[in-house]
């Protein structure tokens, strides 16, 4: 699948990420030292996606939509022209719900072209506050799923570091220009075969 030669050089990529508990972060910072590409908070000022080849967008999920949102519609100008990693960070495991938020929070160009790993998190009730934990008891008390209602009321910790190996695998394609996005990195740094 190498579709394109960079010529020998590396291209460059950067991890964006989005969380309120930690968990996302410790995704982040874990990718970043397997990687050795730079973490980048969304909140920081300086989280500027314009200044790279290819991304990793990691984000939590919350009442069912992506906390990364509302800054890639900001950023979206940097962002939707290039390869792109999304991981999402959940109580839910991958499947049709978790593809459906990211449907209903992402742009259709965007989600059409980038690769997806889910990993799931934490969430511990001492550290949420009264609203946060309002929210968890009506997703129980909706949630028909006893396992998820259990998770929601009880919380649940599936940190799992080796979760991060497929987003290592596709990063080091990435770096080396071999993506099957046709949004490719810059043409004038690269070569057809
Ligand atoms: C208020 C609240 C709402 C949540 N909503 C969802 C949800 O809709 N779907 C889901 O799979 N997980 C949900 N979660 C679980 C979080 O995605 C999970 O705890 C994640 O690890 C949090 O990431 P963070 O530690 O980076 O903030 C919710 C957690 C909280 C506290």
């Amino acid at each position: 699948m190498a579709l394109y030669d960079t010529g020998g050089f590396e291209l460059t990529g950067a991890i964006f990420f989005s969380g309120k508990y930690g968990s996302t972060a410790q995704y982040a910072k874990w990718i970043g030292e397997a990687t050795s590409l730079p973490v980048l908070d969304v909140n920081d000022a300086n989280a500027d996606p314009s200044k790279y080849d290819f991304l990793i967008l990691g984000s939590s999920v919350m009442i069912y939509k992506l906390t990364i949102r509302k800054w890639v519609k900001r950023n979206l100008a940097g962002i939707e022209n290039k390869p792109v990693i999304l991981f999402t960070v959940s109580g839910a495991p991958s499947g049709p719900k978790l593809d459906a938020w990211i449907a209903d929070s992402l742009p259709e160009n965007l989600t059409s072209e980038m690769e997806h790993v889910a990993l799931r998190g934490r969430l511990d009730p001492k550290e949420i506050n009264w609203w946060g934990r309002l929210i968890l008891k009506i997703g129980a008390w909706k949630n028909d799923d006893p396992e998820a209602k259990k998770e929601e009321l009880e919380g649940f910790d599936f940190m799992d570091k080796s979760s991060i190996e497929p987003i290592k695998g596709l990063v080091q394609q990435f770096q080396a220009g071999e993506t099957t996005s046709s949004k490719l990195v810059d043409p004038s740094r690269v070569t057809l075969e």
